[in-house]
């Protein structure tokens, strides 16, 4: 951190608290640290103390009349190495939708250097559907989501909201700047979306999956420093990470081929590809005619292309399957693990609301091979992703 220069925006929250104790962890790491409040981060903690800390006066406000002094936004935003902002529910809202209402949302938009925030709200703030697509679109534009943990609210309520201990969040910033991503160094494959298995040169069988949590999962591995190369079927999605290296692929088979190639040299293989589990018996070279009242399609099972993988994995390398059941969802989960010799596999039920195709949500169990399950809530389809790289990332160290 030395000789680095972070703005660390704070505003209106019961955890603006914990943004002193981060400054004095930046400082004694070497940081030089701005500090810009909003105005009613000021009801919770005073800028004497924040500017007592940090060794610079507090800004708030673009004009300060008693120096005569006007703040520049855009100055401020280049100045920085990384602007880090602890924020409540409603900077995460306005920061999402390119609102520009203060000193500290102007030098957000001016900036040009990574961003993290470290959000903390009371856990049905934090569940409800519209704070989720904000920290989603943040995700999307490229800021780094430092995501609140759980434990006991300032409400007296219990769950997730808390933001993240300033110690976790100067060692994010350290591993940040040291280029010592936890991920640095390593190759992730991720299989995502649909496969169609052509019919004729017109029509195919395809399945709903839309692509959003393999492209989630291969962003996070990418944003903790992973080669990704993303094995994709057909969806409409684009990636944003520069360290993800896409292949286009449409049938099982095209997959199949490309996984094979692929997954040699890597450390992490997670398939969240919806792979058709049959196809047609052949491809009709020309558009089958409306001939008759009924029409018979002969169908074949497709390569098991995780099954595959499994019985050519290299001893270091760790497989992680997706399981998507309506019935006996931890049985058949746990089945999957020892047919198809698999590391973990992420399990979704088709019955718990908000999961699996279709929803910008879901909500996973993770099996491990000893025996392991660890549950987590309904969450939007970028921070499961955050939960199962953060969940990989210690298993790939063993
Ligand atoms: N899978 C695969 N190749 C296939 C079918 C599935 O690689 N031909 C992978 C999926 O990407 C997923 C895992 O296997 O990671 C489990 O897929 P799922 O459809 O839940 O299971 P199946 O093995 O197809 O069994 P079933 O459909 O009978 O539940």
């Amino acid at each position: 951190m030395k000789g680095k220069k972070i703005i660390l925006g704070v505003s209106g929250s019961i955890a603006a608290y914990k943004s002193a104790l981060l400054i004095r962890l930046l400082v004694k790491a070497g940081a030089e640290v701005q500090v810009i409040m909003t105005g009613s981060a000021k009801d919770f903690i005073t800028p004497l103390t924040l500017s007592t800390l940090s060794k610079r006066p507090v800004l708030s406000d673009y004009f300060d009349p008693a120096s005569g002094t006007w703040h520049n936004h855009v100055e401020l935003g280049l100045w920085a190495d990384c602007p880090d902002c602890c924020t409540a529910c409603k900077y995460t809202c306005k920061m999402a939708n390119g609102i520009c209402d203060n000193l500290l949302l102007a030098v957000y938009l001016s900036a040009r250097c990574p961003v993290f925030i470290a959000p903390a709200m009371d856990l049905d703030m934090l569940k409800h559907p519209s704070t989720q697509r904000n920290l989603d679109t943040l995700k999307k534009d490229g800021v780094n989501v430092i995501a609140p943990v759980d434990g006991e609210l300032a409400s007296g309520l219990i769950g997730e909201g808390r933001m993240e201990e300033p110690e976790k969040i100067l060692s994010t910033l350290d591993l940040f700047f040291a280029g010592n991503l936890p991920l640095k160094g390593k190759m992730v494959l991720v299989t995502a979306g649909p496969t169609h298995e052509a019919i004729d040169p017109v029509r195919f069988i395809g399945n709903r999956s839309s692509g959003k949590m393999g492209f989630a999962i291969a962003e996070e591995a990418a944003r903790n420093g992973a080669e990704v190369v993303l094995i994709s079927g057909p969806t409409s999605l684009s990636t944003k990470q520069p360290n993800i290296r896409r292949i286009l692929v449409e049938s099982t088979e095209e997959m199949h081929r490309a996984c094979l190639q692929e997954s040699k040299k890597a450390d992490l293989l997670i398939m969240a590809a919806a792979v058709a589990d049959f196809r047609p018996d052949h491809i009709e070279e020309s558009k089958i005619k409306k001939k008759n009242n009924s029409l018979q399609l002969s169908l074949v099972p497709t390569t098991d292309i995780l099954s595959d993988l499994g019985k050519i994995k290299p001893a270091k390398q760790l497989l992680v399957g997706f399981a998507l059941e309506t019935d006996d969802e931890t049985e058949n989960a746990k089945i999957k693990i020892s047919k198809k010799n698999l590391d973990f596999i992420i399990l979704n039920s088709l019955r718990d609301q908000g999961a699996g195709f279709g929803h910008d949500t879901n909500k996973i169990s993770i099996l491990g091979k000893d025996g392991t399950v660890a549950d987590y809530p309904l969450k939007s389809k970028q921070l499961v992703a955050t939960d199962i790289i953060n969940f990989l990332i210690p298993a790939l160290k063993k």
